[in-house]
């Protein structure tokens, strides 16, 4: 069974067609990463496996339970680490911690919860009323709720937005340490690296479906459409103008060349007929930033 599968959901907010067909399937215990710009539909597609907001079309199953049908089966299995925090401001973190604790039953509260702000690093402002915390201190806070009773699913939408570098590392230590646990991990982010570097399988929304989904590696893999190529010494500006006399594209890049797709066969073809000698000539490697612009159309 998948953790999650989602085909062809669709949802409307009035005239606005956010979600036009879904489909995707997060297999149980990886990272699994939802990118797209601001306003793509991740949070809105977050509250609909989260049992938050009905698809107007569509198929559902999270944890093989229909979240409408099902939805309290469901809610007891996952978590839901929202965009937006909701705490009582006026009580501390531990008094939210316990709140959350009790009302979850979750055996062995206090066990449970010294474990988490430990993990969490939350124990210099636990005891401070939660309307004196910064966004980080918050951000932190509602992770270590969505981890307490362990969920088998949770969703993370932005958790580290606003989390300074080295606690955004250790967050991401703690994602790992979910998902190695066996909980398995929805993630949305603005971060591309954060992305490249948690996610087991990785999708692009754009203008209300997945326009791109696999591995990090595949996906960087799929875009890579420029090869770096470089004459051997002293031969660089005779192939320049070989190239631009046998009408091939390039661009100037440091001591090398930048071909497209389209022109780098030709170009090494243009250089071997006049007798230069090609040094290195490589695939370049796309990174996930690349990815994101070609997606929305940037690049
Ligand atoms: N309750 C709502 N009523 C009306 N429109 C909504 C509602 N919720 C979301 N939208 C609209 O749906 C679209 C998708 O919003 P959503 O919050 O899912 O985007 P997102 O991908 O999570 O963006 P971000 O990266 O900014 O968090 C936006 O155009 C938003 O204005
Ligand atoms: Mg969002």
């Amino acid at each position: 069974m998948n953790a999650i599968e989602v085909h062809g959901v669709k949802k409307n907010f009035g005239k606005l067609a956010v979600l036009k067909g879904i489909d995707l399937t997060v297999a149980q215990g990886e990272i699994f990463t939802l990118l797209g710009e601001n306003g793509a539909g991740k949070s809105t597609l977050i509250n609909i496996l989260a049992t938050l907001s009905k698809a107007d079309g569509g198929e559902v199953r999270v944890l093989g339970l229909d979240p409408v049908r099902d939805g309290n089966k469901v809610r007891e299995l996952i978590s839901l680490n929202a965009q937006e925090t909701t705490f009582d401001e006026e009580f501390t973190g531990s008094d939210n911690l316990r709140l959350i604790a009790q009302l979850r039953g979750i055996p062995n509260a206090a066990a449970t919860i010294a474990d988490v702000t430990a993990r969490l690093d939350l124990g210099s402002f636990l005891a401070r009323k939660v309307k004196t915390y910064s966004g980080g201190m918050k951000r932190r806070l509602d992770l270590a709720m969505s981890l307490l009773g362990k969920p088998k699913l949770i969703f993370l939408d932005e958790p580290t937005t606003g989390v300074d570098p080295k606690n955004r590392l250790a967050l991401w230590q703690l994602i790992r340490e979910i998902r190695d646990a066996g909980t398995t991990v929805f993630l949305t982010t603005q971060y591309l690296d954060e992305a490249d570097a948690l996610s087991d399988h990785i999708a692009f929304i754009k203008d209300g479906v997945i326009v791109k989904n696999g591995t990090p590696a595949e996906i960087k893999r799929r875009l890579t459409t420029t090869y770096t190529l470089q004459a051997a010494d002293g031969q660089g500006a005779r192939a320049r103008q070989a190239l631009t006399a046998g009408g091939v594209a390039f661009a100037d890049k440091a001591d090398a060349l930048s071909l497209d797709e389209a022109n780098a066969a030709r170009g090494l073809e243009v250089l071997t007929v006049d007798g230069i000698t090609v040094a290195h000539y490589n695939r370049d490697e796309a990174d996930l930033e690349s990815v994101f612009l070609a997606v929305n159309g940037m690049e």
